[in-house]
């Protein structure tokens, strides 16, 4: 298959791509640096620019999506649009923009979070998008055309980035695991699911 990984210079992506492995053509797309190409998923015309430059694919996969971590009380008009316009918009034009590239019976899968459905104190602007997320995978997987699925990934917090935050990595779950899940709704039937590595 041909499969391309949005965030592939990042923590998940990385450990996603090595998941997959080498029986794919694994096409890598980084932000800043990094990967075969690269794509701000804030910007519509970056999104349109890179699959005109990639052409085709069987599957895509996004491992980024910013929104911002802070007590409600400090949340500015800006944070709340970091998330919306990078997590929640940046992976919904992913699909929109991508589907025609898409060969029939290919797959999306998108990052949510389990804050969506285990919010806590700091969350408030992330739970917002993951859930959102949700809700358009489950209503976009009803309407994509020519067999296309789409599946979210609802990580819970990741080993390595409670461990950069000094805290327990034994409260998260590994890197290596959560990509396991990305693969799953690759090779799987799956449709409007959301899976829980
Ligand atoms: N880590 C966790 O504990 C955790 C838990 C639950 C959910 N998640 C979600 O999983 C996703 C990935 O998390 P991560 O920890 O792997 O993050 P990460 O290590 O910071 O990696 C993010 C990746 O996305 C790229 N990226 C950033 N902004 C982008 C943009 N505007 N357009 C395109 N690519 C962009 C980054 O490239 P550059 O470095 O070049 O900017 C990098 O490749 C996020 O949506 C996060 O909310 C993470």
């Amino acid at each position: 298959m041909r499969i391309v990984v949005i965030g592939s210079t990042g923590l998940i992506g990385k450990a996603v791509v090595h998941a997959l492995g080498t029986k794919h053509d694994l096409v890598l797309i980084g932000h800043r640096t990094g990967g075969a190409h690269t794509v701000d998923i804030e910007s519509a015309d970056s999104i349109t620019r890179l699959f005109q430059v990639i052409g085709n694919a069987d599957a895509l996969i996004c491992a980024a999506g910013q929104a911002k971590f802070a007590p409600l009380d400090y949340l500015t008009d800006e944070d709340f649009h970091l998330g919306l316009r990078n997590k929640l918009m940046g992976q919904v034009n992913l699909v929109r923009l991508g589907h025609p590239f898409l060969a029939d019976g290919g797959s999306f899968t998108l990052t949510g979070g389990l804050l969506a459905q285990k919010p806590m104190p700091g969350s408030a602007a992330i739970s917002l998008v993951n859930a959102a997320l949700e809700g358009f995978v489950r209503a976009a997987a009803l309407e994509l055309s020519r067999g296309i699925r789409i599946n979210i990934v609802r990580p819970a917090w990741v080993s390595e980035s409670l461990e950069k935050m000094g805290m327990d990595p034994a409260d998260g779950t590994p890197a290596s695991k959560v990509a396991l899940a990305y693969v799953r709704s690759v090779n799987g039937s799956m449709t409007g699911a959301i899976i829980e590595p």
